[in-house]
């Protein structure tokens, strides 16, 4: 396979996928990498599949228009409603992040596990296709209303993010999971706070690592890796660029674009 030095497109309805930019810049720092983040539309949860698609197909025209060579849709929302009809549409690779129920199921030794994510997410054919494949396990689905708002308006560390977290979480742990699956590239975020609300025997899966691998995969047989030497990346907002110059702690520029 020939270098490619077209860079990366990544986007998601907000700052959350940056959760997932880290870990395909870590395992990728050479990759030169555009980041899209659509604030202004988010949340994606609570909008319609054709919204989403809308959307989806927006943010992809413009990372095309910026010569990328594959899509990173860093959105579990956008994902799961969005993905068939944008591998239909265009002629560049795909990669999508989609809840980590699989590994869950497997290691989950209480044969219960738990799910937070979006409402859009949850309602998804492909999400359901998914659990549909695991009889046998009981998934608690949680819809985690609110929380993307927060995390968009910089409220992490707020007192109503911790009494939302509580009551979306109590349930899951009377419940006895073991495993609790984070569905929402956003909620990566909040797991120093998460991990102070469950028990210790309760394992996080999130799916930074899995989609970096998936794309490093993709690189490796279809589209060729980038042959500079720590591209650095950029950073596209449509709302302030505040909440996003801050999770990614001041490191790199941001800047603020219409779309
Ligand atoms: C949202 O926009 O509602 C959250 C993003 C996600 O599902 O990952």
């Amino acid at each position: 396979m020939n270098s490619n030095n077209q860079p990366i497109g990544i986007f998601d309805s907000g700052i959350g996928g940056t959760s997932i930019w880290q870990a395909i810049h870590k395992l990728l720092p050479n990759e030169k990498t555009i980041y899209l983040a659509d604030s202004k539309n988010a949340p994606y949860g609570q909008k319609s599949k054709e919204e989403i698609v809308a959307l989806s197909m927006k943010n992809t025209d413009i990372l095309l228009e910026m010569n990328c060579k594959l899509i990173v849709v860093a959105c579990n929302t956008a994902t799961t409603n969005a993905i068939q009809e944008l591998r239909a549409k265009y002629n560049v690779p795909f990669i999508g992040i989609e809840p980590a129920i699989k590994p869950a199921v497997t290691h989950s030794k209480t044969q219960t596990i738990g799910i937070l994510a979006t409402q859009g997410t949850l309602n998804s054919e492909l999400f359901n296709k998914t659990t549909e494949k695991y009889q046998d396990t009981k998934i608690i689905e949680q819809v985690g209303h609110g929380l993307v708002q927060l995390i968009e308006n910089g409220d992490i560390n707020s007192a109503e993010m911790t009494k939302l977290l509580h009551s979306y979480l109590t349930p899951m742990i009377e419940a006895n999971i073991d495993y609790l699956v984070l569905g929402c590239s956003h909620y990566p975020y909040l797991i120093p706070q998460i991990k102070k609300i469950l028990p210790e025997h309760i394992h996080i899966i999130d799916s930074g690592e899995a989609v970096a691998k998936q794309t490093q995969k993709i690189l490796r047989e279809k589209v060729g890796f980038s042959s500079a030497e720590n591209s650095q990346p950029i950073f596209y907002t449509n709302t302030n660029t505040k909440v996003l110059t801050e999770i990614l702690e001041n490191k790199f520029t941001v800047e603020e674009k219409e779309f």
